[in-house]
């Protein structure tokens, strides 16, 4: 176990090294949990869908290791597909609270569309809700919201009409990619465009193939990064690990660097370098905890708690972050429904990393919804510590 120390803080952000628990813990009674997701081989294949539809929706794997998790520190854990039968199962199931995963099936929103579903049922659940979800999957807005607060994103355009005009702010090399999806989906090294022509057949295959708009934006040709935490603003209840929260709130999971001008993914981390596993043949190089300077590692933890909060989020997520020419980080995205599958998903990439188990992670995120919906703790003995396995 690590002894706790306090780590140099610019204002308004107190950092603390975690210590890492041995093993997960519960606080909250044993509960029936509903585990949802969108399983990879019952999402109905569609005529007009990208070639790379797929790649978000999990595999069964990753459901087993939740369920897995969840057992382990004594819940009653069960599947339940996140499709339209998802209304009649859980009233007939009857789960007291859910571990939402489910990427959503099909329209503008569909990150959150089981949060609706579960609002309107009145089941509590884990991670964001119904808006954080919805902005978080249309990047665009996430970018509006960010450059409001004075977060650093880089300037863009929105193409509805792949043949509108450019504005002459918009400097080349520009990068082009959906506006509305994950997992680097129709995203490629040709993303990467460097003249007015290239930029308008990227935007033209992203409208016809994505059926959404394409989102333009300056290239930032640094280093990449992503951030992960799990945490809340602090609601005064007991956590299950207190040691694990920073005073404000957040664990911050060391941070990964991607190099994807390694392997598959020529420069890019698109959803062909995400698919394949870490030291795999074609994966990009994964760094965790990544070589940086002290200031830039806080000035990431800052920019990825304040996005996390500008748009909502709650219980965990992942920021993923560039740097421009000289340096500087910037906003790409965030992800409020961050995989976590134990093998390939950046989060558990840098759970693993710090030494957290898989269903330390796992329990912690349910820890933390239970605790921000305020939901009765066990008097006697309110936290359930396992031996490690
Ligand atoms: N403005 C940009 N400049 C350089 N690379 C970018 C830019 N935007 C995205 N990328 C590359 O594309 C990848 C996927 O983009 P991202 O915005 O994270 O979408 P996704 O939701 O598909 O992960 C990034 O990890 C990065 O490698
Ligand atoms: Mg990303």
């Amino acid at each position: 176990m690590n002894k706790e120390k306090t780590i140099d803080e610019p204002p308004g952000l107190q950092l603390s090294l975690p210590i890492t628990p041995a093993a997960p813990r519960r606080i909250s009674p044993p509960l029936k949990v509903a585990v949802l997701a969108n399983l990879k081989k019952n999402v109905p294949l569609r005529p007009d869908a990208p070639p790379d539809d797929a790649v978000e929706y999990d595999r069964e794997e990753t459901v087993e290791a939740i369920l897995e998790s969840l057992r382990l520190v004594g819940h009653k854990p069960f599947f339940l597909e996140a499709d339209v039968t998802l209304l009649d199962t859980i009233r007939k199931t009857k789960p007291e609270f859910c571990f939402n995963i489910s990427e959503g099936l099909r329209g503008d929103a569909r990150e959150s569309h089981v949060p609706a579903i579960l609002e309107m049922l009145g089941v509590p659940y884990s991670g964001s809700r119904v808006l954080a979800n919805a902005i978080s999957l249309e990047k665009v807005i996430a970018k509006r919201i960010w450059r409001d607060r004075g977060l650093p994103t880089v300037p863009f355009q929105l193409f509805h009409d792949p043949e509108a005009p450019l504005r002459s702010s918009l400097r080349f090399p520009l990068f082009v990619k959906p506006v509305r999806e994950g997992s680097g989906k129709g995203v490629s090294p040709t993303s990467i465009v460097q003249n007015e022509a290239d930029m308008r057949r990227e935007a033209r295959r992203i409208v016809q193939d994505y059926h959404q708009p394409a989102l333009v934006e300056s290239f930032l040709p640094g280093r990449e990064f992503t951030v992960g935490i799990i945490g809340n603003p602090p609601t005064g209840r007991r956590r299950a690990n207190p040691d694990l929260y920073s005073s404000d709130g957040f664990h911050y999971f060391p941070v990964l660097e991607i190099d994807p001008n390694v392997g598959a993914g020529q420069g890019v981390y698109g959803s062909e370098a995400k698919l394949i596993v870490p030291g795999a043949e074609g994966s990009p190089v994964y760094t965790c905890p990544a070589s940086i300077s002290c200031n830039l590692k806080k000035e990431m933890y800052r920019l990825t708690k304040s996005a996390a909060i500008a748009i909502g989020a709650e219980d965990c997520g992942r920021v993923d972050l560039r740097l421009d020419s000289e340096g500087h980080p910037y906003l790409l995205e965030i992800n409020t429904l961050p995989g976590v599958n134990p093998d390939v998903s950046d989060l558990c990439i840098m759970a693993k990393a710090e030494g957290m188990q898989y269903s330390i992670l796992i329990n912690e995120i349910l820890n933390l919804a239970y605790d921000r919906y305020g939901l009765p703790l066990e008097e006697k003995a309110p936290v359930l510590a396992l031996a490690a396995a």
